[in-house]
């Protein structure tokens, strides 16, 4: 398993361009499902959840086509409809592909997706939803059964515990564009992976309306067809990359930044003392170059994770790292997975202050942090750990990598070209568990009186 060698204390400067998105484009292909026209995608970053879903969409019959950053999907043989354990365990958002699969193929078996490192991840607002729509569910020996001749329009409440559910509005907004009659979903996501996704099935002909609100209005229609379609920018790697320049107490340019879909994180940010602006203000909001600088002394702060358009629970880890050099007591409460705290141990093996209750955790600020082998279980706990390990002292080694590769298109080369020292340690790297690199002595490069 590759690992990240990385020697902190380089200022981050320069400029890097953010990728599409993740949380957009598995639910994008997935609704490929829903014609046999072919639909082609720009902007699909390179992935392993990516591939994965590729894979998957072949083994539904499907002709997946990638040249860089474009992907074409033409659903050839409609008589697949059985998403397989071993795909579905390897990612979790094969389940993305439930709505489409129904709604077209009228029969869809699916293995239950498990839980993940961080808690129960239920699908029993994504089964309700379907179930309104007129479909027959079972389980059957871990995998879901569902089944539907044609599915109907329905009113459909989609609250949970937590709020709405961002993979369940897809899939019930997806299913109900081939539905006979209108659906109405109350407290839908409101997230704007959501919208984008309602904008491609426009595109290929359904009638959606109110996507990005908590009411989204779908007219069914009989077929959807082709078309071409740009995936928007990855607003997590957006903000992680804000946070790396923070914490170096760097000077980036990042050009198609969602400045509009971040107006949440730049708010603590600039309470912290980051500060994010447009460097042109005739481009569009939604995708727009800024540039980020920080005060040499960070605030603490006290944040919470919510629903868009509340702080997202996919940045909480890496702003954790940041809060740690911050001048006093930050508060961090999650709101979204009560559970989602793998990184915390780790931050603390590198010097971090940090006391749990809870889904509440508080950060101490601390003058440095110091390098550490460590490691996590989450792709955005991993990169939580290797921001710190931009801005700790020494060396500090981040193992299973393998989790940073399904949400990071080659994170390492972006961090590089920023003046990073970081680099990838292969699998054939390592002698008796221990990655052999080269000493590099420890040298504190970052000015900053923090
Ligand atoms: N929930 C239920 N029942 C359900 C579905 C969800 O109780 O049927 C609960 C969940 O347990 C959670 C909350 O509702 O407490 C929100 O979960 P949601 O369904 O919105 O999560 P998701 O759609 O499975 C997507 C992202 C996650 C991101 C969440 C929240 C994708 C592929 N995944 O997951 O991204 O954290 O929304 O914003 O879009 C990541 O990228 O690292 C990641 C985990």
């Amino acid at each position: 398993m590759d690992a990240f060698s990385i020697h902190g204390g380089q200022r981050l400067a320069g400029s890097i361009s953010v990728d599409g998105s993740k949380n957009a484009s598995l639910p994008l292909l997935a609704a490929a499902l829903l014609t046999q026209e072919q639909v082609q995608f720009n902007c699909v970053p390179n992935l392993s959840d990516i591939s994965n879903m590729g894979r998957l969409l072949e083994e539904l019959g499907c002709n997946v086509i990638r040249d860089g950053e474009q992907v074409t999907v033409t659903s050839v043989d409609e008589t697949q409809s059985h998403a397989r354990y071993d795909i579905v365990r390897t990612m979790r958002a094969s389940v993305c592909v439930l709505g489409p699969l129904l709604a077209r193929r009228g029969e869809v078996r699916i293995s239950m997706p498990g839980g993940c490192a961080f808690g129960d991840r239920p699908i029993d607002l994504h089964l309700r939803g379907l179930e309104a729509l007129g479909a027959k569910i079972e389980l059957d020996g871990g995998d879901i059964i569902a089944r539907a001749d044609r599915l109907h329009g329905a009113t459909i409440f989609l609250g949970g515990p937590f709020g709405s559910t961002v993979l369940g509005t897809a899939n019930v907004m997806s299913a109900a564009t081939l539905a006979k009659g209108k659906t109405i979903i109350e407290q839908a996501a409101c997230e704007p992976e959501i919208t984008n996704l309602a904008n491609l099935l426009n595109a290929m002909g359904a009638k959606i309306s109110g996507a990005g609100t908590p009411r989204v209005t779908i007219e069914g229609v009989d077929e959807l067809g082709g078309t071409t379609h740009t995936v928007m920018p990855d607003r997590i790697v957006a903000g992680t990359w804000a946070i790396a320049a923070a914490m170096t107490n760097g000077d980036v340019e990042i050009e198609r930044f969602p400045l509009d879909h971040l107006l949440a994180v730049t708010d603590v940010l600039s309470t912290v003392g980051v500060h994010i602006h447009q460097t042109d203000t005739s481009q569009n909001p939604k995708s727009c170059t800024v540039q980020v600088v920080s005060d040499r002394s960070l605030q603490p702060v006290m944040f919470t994770t919510q629903p868009y358009p509340g702080f997202p629970t996919d940045l909480q880890a890496q702003m954790m790292a940041l809060l740690c050099f911050s001048k006093g007591n930050s508060i961090i409460t999650e709101k979204i997975y009560p559970e989602r705290f793998m990184h915390v141990p780790e931050l603390s093996r590198m010097g971090a202050k940090l006391v749990r209750q809870g889904s509440t955790v508080m950060v101490q600020g601390v003058d440095r942090l110091v390098g550490a082998p460590v490691m996590a279980s989450d792709l955005r706990a991993s990169a939580s750990l290797v921001l710190a390990g931009l801005a700790a002292e020494g060396e500090t080694i981040v193992s299973r990598v393998y989790h940073l590769d399904r949400g990071y298109a080659s994170m390492e080369t972006g961090l590089k070209k920023l003046g990073a020292n970081i680099k990838r340690i292969t699998d054939d790297q390592f002698v008796d568990g221990l990655p052999v690199v080269e000493t590099i002595p420890a040298k504190k490069l970052i000015q900053t009186d923090r």
